[in-house]
């Protein structure tokens, strides 16, 4: 227990060197104290007795984020932080310690009308009249808020939903980039001018109007990243929102509220309710204020918000889960395929939509190259996701890790063979979080429930191939097509790889690249819709023809 305080402690001091809670709002600041003294108690630990410092050490509780420091966090309706109607809160923890972060205002019906009333009330009156150039404007000002709490923001993730924080850290690019991508699409929405060929003189063009009010409904797999995504095209098009966060990990997404606020993001354009999905959730689906949903979460989540929405027909995109193949050809540059593949699934510790948790290897080189890839796994670092060594974090709830060890189970009784992990990480400092470790599964084949259902956990399936028609075929034969990959050095293959694998993304010799100008999306049971470039703003956006009689 000691042994594992002091390590939070270095691991703090690491994540802000030298200057602990700089840049943090002054609403916060009663917390910069304990902040320091962690970061104090750790630097003058030399000139006292080791003792005392950590008798000091002890008495701090010195992973508190300002955020994160296990005090009542309200939600966000009408720019105002307000209590639940019914009064419940619940509870956010660490999923690497199972420490408390906060008590959360827990939203259901009754809070998700009020905010739907706000969003519906700023979209229709003040909103409305808000020039693209200043809602261009509010974007860059929350880029620029976004990147100055950088640091606090990532942080947050890392505490509430357990990724490491090289991990949180690297979203940097990503985040402003959305943020900013969106700003410049915000004064570049444009409708045609269409000849039609109507006798007489009448001529027609279209409008691009905003869908109008906007439930977003996001997972806990990466929070800060996910909040970004629905608000950014939101606030680029002139919609208001009401985003419902993930009861696993609802932090980041309220203090990204705050700094909306900050930002000029006037009242009620963008609401943060948190809740169980159930409730909150399904209330928000269900809602006949709510002109459109945009959902990322899993298959079955976005079934039942499908049925949720055929009560007023509101637009619906879905952004689900997937079972992706990544295809490894003998030819390929295997020395970069093997850490390629391994981080294709690992990342996140599987938590990642879009893995490529299928791994098609050419049998020639099937044993040489899964046996790497289970090499590699055995070397990554698992751990809390504070400390900067870490590399594979905690899963995110005991949900997930019941559901992650089951896979495991079921795979070994399949008859698959673990050539890494293949159990969870119960001892020493991890017993008390949701730890799994990158697993590679060999002789799998195509119809084991590990090789078909999405675990997301660190788990790779590994499956051999022979021949380049029946590969195509069998990485086809799932329900999902939302990511793959493909490793080889021949072009012609490449292509024909491309054009045939049915997932709305396909990496070819490398695996998740990502950019906010690139569309992102699913064919089949990973949903439908696009997310990023253009095709994303057009999913805010009604067209309207107008007609006008010239003569
Ligand atoms: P989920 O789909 O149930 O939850 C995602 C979001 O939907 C959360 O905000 C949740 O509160 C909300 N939600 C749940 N039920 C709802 C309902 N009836 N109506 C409206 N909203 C609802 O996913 P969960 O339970 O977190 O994870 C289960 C599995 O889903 C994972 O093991 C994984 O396979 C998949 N998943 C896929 C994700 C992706 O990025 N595509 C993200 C998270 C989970
Ligand atoms: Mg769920």
């Amino acid at each position: 227990m000691r042994a594992g305080r002091n390590l939070r402690c270095r691991s703090a001091m690491v994540a802000y060197p030298g200057k602990v809670a700089t840049g943090f709002p002054k609403r916060i600041c009663a917390n910069e104290r304990i902040w320091t003294r962690c970061i104090l108690a750790d630097i003058t630990s030399s000139s006292r007795t080791s003792e005392e410092a950590v008798a000091q050490a002890q008495t701090i509780p010195f992973t508190r984020h300002p955020f994160a420091d296990g005090s009542f966090k309200k939600m966000l309706i009408d720019g105002k932080w307000v209590a639940a109607a019914s009064g419940k809160t619940f509870e956010s923890r660490n999923p690497a310690t199972g420490e408390l972060l906060a008590t959360v205002a827990e939203g259901d019906a009754e809070d998700i009308n009020r905010a739907v009333a706000a969003a519906r009330k700023a979209f229709e009156g003040p909103w409305s009249k808000v020039k693209p150039f200043e809602r261009q404007a509010i974007l860059l000002r929350l880029a620029d808020l976004v990147e100055k709490h950088f640091d606090e923001l990532s942080t947050l993730d890392t505490l509430d939903m357990g990724a490491p924080i090289s991990r949180t850290r690297a979203t940097r690019l990503r985040v402003l980039g959305m943020l900013r991508y969106y700003a410049g699409k915000a004064t570049s929405i444009v409708g045609e001018t269409i000849e039609n060929s109507l006798p007489g003189d009448i001529f027609s063009y279209t409008l691009k109007e905003p869908v109008g009010v906007v439930g977003a409904i996001i997972p806990w797999n990466g929070p800060l990243g996910a909040s970004v995504w629905k608000i950014g095209p939101a606030l680029a098009t002139g919609c208001t929102v009401v985003l419902k966060p993930a009861e696993e990990a609802p932090l980041t997404s309220l203090r990204l509220g705050e700094l909306c606020l900050e930002a000029g993001v006037p009242e009620g354009v963008v609401n943060v309710v948190p809740g169980y999905g159930e409730t909150a959730g399904a209330a928000l689906a269900s809602h006949p204020g709510v002109d459109k949903v945009a959902f990322t979460g899993s298959h079955v989540t976005g079934q039942s918000i499908v049925r949720a929405s055929a009560g007023n027909l509101k637009r619906v995109s879905l952004e689900l889960g997937g079972k992706s193949p990544d295809i490894v050809f003998e030819d390929a540059d295997l020395d970069a395929a093997v850490p390629g593949a391994a981080m294709a699934v690992f990342a996140n510790s599987g938590q990642i939509c879009s893995a490529g948790t299928r791994l098609f290897v050419e049998q020639k080189v099937y044993d040489a190259f899964v046996g790497k890839v289970a090499d590699f796994g055995k070397k990554l670092r698992v751990g809390n996701g504070l400390d900067p060594e870490t590399q594979i974090g905690p899963l995110v709830s005991e949900q997930q890790f019941e559901r992650v060890t089951g896979y495991l189970d079921i795979g070994q009784k399949e008859g698959a063979k673990a050539l890494a992990g293949g159990a969870a990480l119960r001892e020493g400092p991890l017993a008390k979080g949701y730890f799994v470790p990158p697993t590679v599964f060999a002789n799998v084949n195509d119809n084991m429930r590990i090789a078909q259902e999405e675990i997301f956990g660190p788990v790779i399936s590994a499956i051999p191939f022979k021949n380049t028609d029946e590969l195509i075929a069998r990485a086809n034969s799932t329900m999902f097509g939302l990511g793959s990959g493909v490793w080889t050095r021949d072009v012609s293959k490449a292509h024909r790889l491309a054009k045939a694998i049915r997932a709305g993304s396909v990496w070819v010799n490398c695996y998740q690249a990502m950019d906010p100008a690139v569309p992102f999306g699913g064919y089949k049971m990973s949903g439908y819709g696009r997310e990023s470039g253009q095709q994303h703003l057009e999913e805010y956006l009604n067209v309207k023809a107008v007609w006008i009689k010239t003569a």
